[in-house]
């Protein structure tokens, strides 16, 4: 089967670290660039946490970095999740690779030119580099296969009663990006906050016994914690949602929507605002996800975390 080529997109960030690990895992995913922005953390601390991520998983591609800000909103971080390095927690490998040359969205245009076949982009932070990309090079939208994207959430937010932090965090961008035509694939909370990662599953990844295994278990573990004491029953690992969605497609249920993103309310800029009743009478312009198999995604992890060898089975 031909691998899906895609350009990975992200703030890291303890879950889009694990997206990571996952999609290098999967075998079905030939990864061409990664990106860094500037969301869960500063652009350059995001961007050394990117490059150690690709040097304990061996993913030896360009790293683009983007821009230190949002479009126009001023910059707003989540260090209370993450911690002040952005990637708190076990100690990683100083990074044996270096930032590409060209900005993030440069890299991502050269990658879509190059390519024969177009080219998924999974965003799990802000839409920044991939609203600049649209805005830079309208040409190469063809070149996008999609964009399966974490973010938003249909019901509810989480950093505000409305918004979702990678959408609240830079709403012009996600309007351009939900505008753009392209098709979405949106793992949003309504679906992440059921992705949700228990002691046992973090066991399970531990006993596997290699490197990236003890890693992966030790970020779950932090982000359980964490999310323990805001009230969650587990910890819900968002960003490997919109990875999942393209190599276990099957462990999610999807609803069509017309998606809109509110960029002027006083109480919910940065909505996802879905026509869940079909008042509007547009056409969908995101597939978004609504449930997971929880059993099938902890399986997921720790089959991805056994493809990088060398340890125990679990
Ligand atoms: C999103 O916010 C970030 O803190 C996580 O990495 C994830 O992408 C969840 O709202
Ligand atoms: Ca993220």
């Amino acid at each position: 089967m031909n691998k899906i080529p895609v350009i990975l997109d992200g703030d890291p960030g303890h879950d889009d670290a694990i997206a990571w690990v996952l999609a290098k895992a999967s075998g079905l995913l030939d990864i061409r660039a990664v990106c860094t922005v500037c969301g869960n953390q500063t652009i350059e601390k995001t961007s050394y946490n990117a490059r150690r991520i690709c040097t304990l998983i061996g993913l030896d591609v360009p790293i683009g970095m983007g821009s230190d800000k949002p479009l126009i909103s001023a910059r707003r971080m989540a260090a209370s999740v993450h911690g002040q390095s952005g990637l708190d927690g076990p100690i990683l490998p100083e990074p044996s690779m270096e930032i590409s040359p060209l900005p993030a969205a440069q890299l991502m245009a050269k990658v879509l030119r190059e390519s024969a076949e177009p080219v998924c982009i999974v965003p799990t932070g802000p839409l920044t580099n991939v609203a600049t990309l649209l805005l830079s090079h309208p040409e190469l939208k063809e070149k996008i296969r999609c964009i399966s994207l974490m973010g938003g959430g249909i019901a509810h937010g989480n950093w505000t009663c409305a918004a979702e932090f990678n959408i609240l965090v830079d709403p012009e961008a996600a309007k351009i990006v939900f505008e753009s035509g392209v098709p979405i694939l949106m793992a949003g909370l309504d679906v992440t906050e059921k992705a949700l990662i228990f002691p046992a599953d973090f066991d399970r990844v531990r006993a596997v016994g290699n490197r990236v295994a003890a890693v992966v278990a030790d970020w779950l573990e932090f982000f359980y914690h964490f999310h323990r004491k805001l009230g969650y029953a587990g910890a819900p690992v968002h960003d490997a949602v919109a990875v999942a969605a393209l190599i276990r497609p099957e462990l999610l249920e999807y609803k069509d929507l017309f998606v809109q993103i509110e960029t002027q309310g006083e109480y919910c800029r940065g909505a996802t605002v879905g026509d869940l009743l079909g008042t509007t009478g547009k056409a969908p312009n995101v597939r978004a996800a609504m449930c997971i198999d929880r059993a099938g995604f902890a399986d997921l992890l720790v089959e991805a975390v056994r493809a990088y060898g060398g340890g125990r089975e679990a």
